[in-house]
């Protein structure tokens, strides 16, 4: 894998039901209900390199929370855990250590299976199991020093977005709205209140509070935001965890977004208009700070946890 992340991504080593092989080459039945109805789940974990003493070594964020929210949906779709809570450490530390990107993305797919086309479940069939990592690229500085640009859209989804589907159409379309307009997410709004981003948790700042919608199941409960609002609490910021409402989004001093792939990025512009300064503001700042401070903690525990076995492969080193 020596031409660059961008390009070898095909060529990561990923797992399907029991077998390692490269991702071009990893094959499931169109039969797969994942294939004909969108019947599975997943996570995204992010992965980054951190140093300590003896050098580097790469660790997941917050792996039991993915693992913790991937048996809720589970549970909720009424497809049973085909794995442990341990396994799946084993397996998403393993993915790491196959692959050489210091920084990565770890996705996780559990279908209900292959079967017939039929609407029912199936009974007797095994979950389809995937686990797959990718470069993840650094998030910019300009992203982070500039902020980001998001329209506004009605929120038209179903009412099971807590449930992290593979379902995800009305995610894609409202994801290709905003790079339609140039911008980078679209905000969505249901009877008035804000829900959440095509694929990011949304929390509003006004006079130094910080607000987030609560876990209904018109929103995906988020990792990153869960951890914005531990971090906040525990540095003493007012936080509140309560409906916001549209018009909210438009005298915000700031806004930001949260995901396991852009952790927390600031809206500068919303519908063309600035939020608050527009520019990034200081409780952003912040928080950017102390969101990196939490992930070292969060590595090194891992690391304790795990011993160094995701320790970086040496051709990642040179990277
Ligand atoms: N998406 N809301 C939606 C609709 C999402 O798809 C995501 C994440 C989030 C943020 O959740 P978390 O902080 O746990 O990553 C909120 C992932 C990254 C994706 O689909 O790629």
């Amino acid at each position: 894998m020596s031409s660059g992340p961008e390009k070898d991504w095909q060529q990561a080593s990923c797992y399907l039901n029991g077998e390692w092989c490269a991702l071009r080459d990893a094959k499931v039945s169109v039969l797969d209900r994942g294939f004909i109805f969108g019947d599975g789940v997943y996570e995204v974990i992010s992965v980054d390199q951190f140093q300590d003493d003896r050098g580097s070594y790469r660790a997941p964020f917050q792996i039991r929370e993915h693992f913790v929210r991937l048996q809720r949906s589970l549970d909720a779709v009424r497809i049973a855990n085909p794995l442990t809570i341990e396994q799946w450490f084993d397996l998403t530390a393993e993915v790491i250590d196959r692959n050489p990107w210091q920084r990565q993305l770890v996705y996780v797919q559990v279908t209900r299976g292959i079967a017939k086309r039929d609407h029912p479940f199936p009974s007797g069939v095994s979950p389809t199991v995937f686990v797959s990592t990718s470069p993840w690229p650094l998030i910019s500085n300009e992203q982070i020093e500039e902020g980001v640009a998001a329209v506004t859209h009605a929120d038209e989804r179903w009412l099971h977005c807590d449930i992290k589907s593979t379902s995800l159409l009305g995610n894609v379309l409202m994801k290709q709205y905003a790079i339609d307009q140039g911008a980078s997410e679209t905000v969505m709004v249901r009877d008035g209140f804000l829900t959440e981003g095509s694929s990011t948790n949304i929390s509003v700042v006004k006079n130094g509070v910080v607000s987030m919608p609560p876990k209904t199941v018109q929103i995906l409960p988020g990792i990153t935001v869960d951890g914005i609002a531990r971090i906040t609490q525990a540095h003493g910021v007012a936080t509140e965890v309560r409906p916001v409402a549209a018009e909210e989004l438009r005298t915000a001093d700031e806004i930001w977004l949260s995901s396991s792939g852009r952790e927390v990025l600031a809206i500068v512009s919303l519908d063309g208009a600035p939020v608050g300064s527009g520019k990034p503001g200081p409780m952003y700042r912040s928080m950017h700070q102390w969101f990196q401070q939490g992930k070292q903690a969060d590595a090194e525990l891992w690391a304790m946890l795990r011993g160094r076995s995701s320790a970086c492969a040496p051709e990642a080193r040179t990277r």
